[in-house]
């Protein structure tokens, strides 16, 4: 499969990305940091919030990035408030858009007309724990991993064809919060991979599966360690 380089970026445009967000915006903060590298593939050329309380506006602006709030409430339905985010959207010429930490539900026209140009981050290994309050939820099943995904948007909410996850050990002593700060960590990691991958042409969509051009890891990991590993 064909693929953009690092090298063969300089010579076509950044992929253009919009951002949406509702709150810390620690996720975006993580794609603002990435797209800074010399060799980033993309550009973060929109952010939007549904909330103008969301710090995330605070990063974008001091990082110098274009962005809106677009409030639900000040919309008459759900449509028109998604036609405001698309008519942004597409004002800036946005060719990729993610969700990152964005609270609200999309419908399904939204997610057609953006379909495979839309991704999502979820904080669990999906399927399992789709919804909310995950981190509580894996810790109350007993899983001994727990992780977060980065997806392409379908109807079906936190559902989709998945592009990166990362599997994160559940401790005996974890509580939401700290099973919650440790996921966020390979959130960052994750939120940024996925988009050089698909900015640098590695990323296929076929039916409801990706097919990536990136080096596979190889072993297991096993949680508790087999023996004293430490
Ligand atoms: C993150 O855990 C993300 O997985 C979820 O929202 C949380 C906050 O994200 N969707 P951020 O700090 O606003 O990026």
């Amino acid at each position: 499969m064909g693929g953009r380089t690092a090298a063969s970026v300089d010579h076509m445009a950044r992929l253009r990305v919009g951002v949406l967000i509702s709150g810390s915006g620690t996720n975006l903060q993580a794609l603002i940091d990435d797209c800074a590298r010399p060799d980033a593939a993309s550009e973060i050329a929109l952010v939007l919030s549904n909330r103008s309380d969301a710090f995330g506006l605070t990063r974008a602006a001091r990082a110098g990035l274009r962005s809106r709030t677009i409030d639900y409430r000040a919309h008459g339905s759900r449509g028109a408030f998604e036609q405001a985010l698309t008519d942004a959207l597409e004002a800036e010429g946005i060719e990729l858009v993610c969700l990152a930490g964005f609270m609200r539900v999309l419908t399904a026209d939204f997610v057609d007309r953006w379909r495979d140009r839309l991704i999502n981050i979820h904080p669990s290994l999906l399927p399992a724990f789709k919804g909310l309050d995950t981190h509580a939820r894996a810790i109350e099943a007993g899983v001994r991993f727990t992780g977060c995904t980065v997806h392409f948007v379908r109807a079906e909410v936190d559902s989709g064809p998945i592009i990166v996850q990362a599997a994160v050990p559940v401790r005996a002593d974890d509580t939401a919060e700290s099973l919650a700060a440790r996921v966020l960590r390979e959130e960052h990691r994750c939120l940024p991979l996925a988009l050089r991958l698909i900015a640098e042409g590695r990323v296929s969509v076929a039916g409801e599966r990706c097919l990536i051009d990136a080096a596979a890891p190889g072993g297991a990991l096993v949680n508790p360690a087999p023996d004293a590993q430490e």
